[in-house]
């Protein structure tokens, strides 16, 4: 062989194992031992949702033998911040995370991207023009959850004409499961002048601040109807708020929530709650999937949706016995 084809062969190999060096996705991250680095930016531990999904990421980063640094946001949209950039310093071959709050990530992305290190959106989409700075977002559709929880609502009051009034617990202030799952509702039930919205509040995702919000709208409201709660938990402790106020959760006032935990499921069970729009947490295996794909250099869709349904009571019945989270 002559110099020179030595010397491009030399050169190919470099450049294929900086290509597809295993771990290394596109070389810029990881080191070369042939494992999978996975830096995960998990929101905090606000919600049953939340800890299953974050038993679902472990496991399943685990079972794919994937390597997995955890970081917990506890709420705060500084905290991920901070963790993608430790993630960036490590040399992470895939992030992964799911945004607390839809805006505000372009600068950190861009470190990221600079850094030749892939990041996938999980659970919930940040609200950037600039599709480049990640590869792909696995979650539910926030919108059609509202939606859903809405269609409920107009077929529950059909052929009824007195006035429907509402009131909304929302999720934590800017998340997109907040923002959408609040537009998608409305959009629905604003076919029909009789259901007005009298209180919308952030009860934060949480069941502590679901209950202290609903204490605050019953004592504002004598003549609530309906309680639409974006996540089981907070339902729960406005559960709490409306016994203790003498009324019967599920009867003297109708209550819709999203996402399907036990806790939830058992209180749709009991009569507690009406109607429940599942939101599921077991991203997991799906993340490692693409995560693999990702880091192999592979494509991947833009979008990838999970698969929900919703539940009445009946159907909380059957499904409980057989309940993961
Ligand atoms: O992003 C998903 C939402 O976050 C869940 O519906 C809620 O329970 C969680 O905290």
């Amino acid at each position: 062989m002559s110099k020179t084809w030595s010397a491009a062969l030399v050169g190919a190999v470099l450049v294929a194992a900086t290509l597809t060096g295993c771990g290394g996705g596109d070389g810029a991250g990881g080191t070369d031992d042939g494992k999978i680095t996975m830096g995960f930016s998990q929101v905090g531990a606000e919600s049953g949702w939340r800890t299953a999904n974050t038993t679902s990421v472990r496991t399943a980063a685990q079972e794919a033998g994937i390597e997995l640094k955890f970081s917990d946001a506890q709420q705060k949209q500084e905290n991920q911040i901070k963790a993608i950039r430790t993630f960036v310093q490590q040399k992470v071959d895939v992030i992964a995370f799911s945004p607390v709050v839809e805006s505000g990530w372009d600068t950190v992305l861009k470190e990221a991207k600079n850094a030749k290190i892939p990041v996938i959106l999980t659970d919930r989409a940040i609200d950037s023009p600039d599709t480049s700075l990640y590869q792909t977002f696995l979650g539910s559709d926030f919108v059609l959850e509202g939606k859903k929880a809405g269609e409920w609502l107009v077929k529950e009051y059909e052929g009824k004409s007195d006035p429907v009034n509402i009131v909304e617990l929302q999720g934590t202030t800017g998340s997109a499961p907040a923002n959408d799952r609040r537009d998608g509702f409305a959009e629905v039930i604003k076919a029909d002048p009789k259901f007005k919205v009298v209180a919308s509040q952030t009860g934060e995702f949480t069941r502590a601040k679901g209950k202290e919000v609903m204490e605050a709208f019953l004592k504002a409201h004598a003549d609530i109807d309906v309680l639409y709660a974006h996540n089981d938990d907070m339902g729960l402790g406005a559960i709490e708020a409306i016994e203790a106020a003498g009324k019967k959760p599920g009867v003297d006032i109708k209550i819709i929530t999203v996402d399907a935990v036990r806790d939830g499921m058992q209180a749709l069970a009991d009569g507690k709650i009406n109607f429940i729009v599942e939101c599921s947490p077991l991203l997991g295996p799906q993340l490692m999937d693409l995560a693999k794909k990702v880091v192999a250099g592979e494509s991947v869709p833009k979008r990838v949706l999970t698969e929900e349904t919703v539940f009445t009571s009946e159907q909380a019945k059957a499904a409980l016995p057989e309940r993961k989270y």
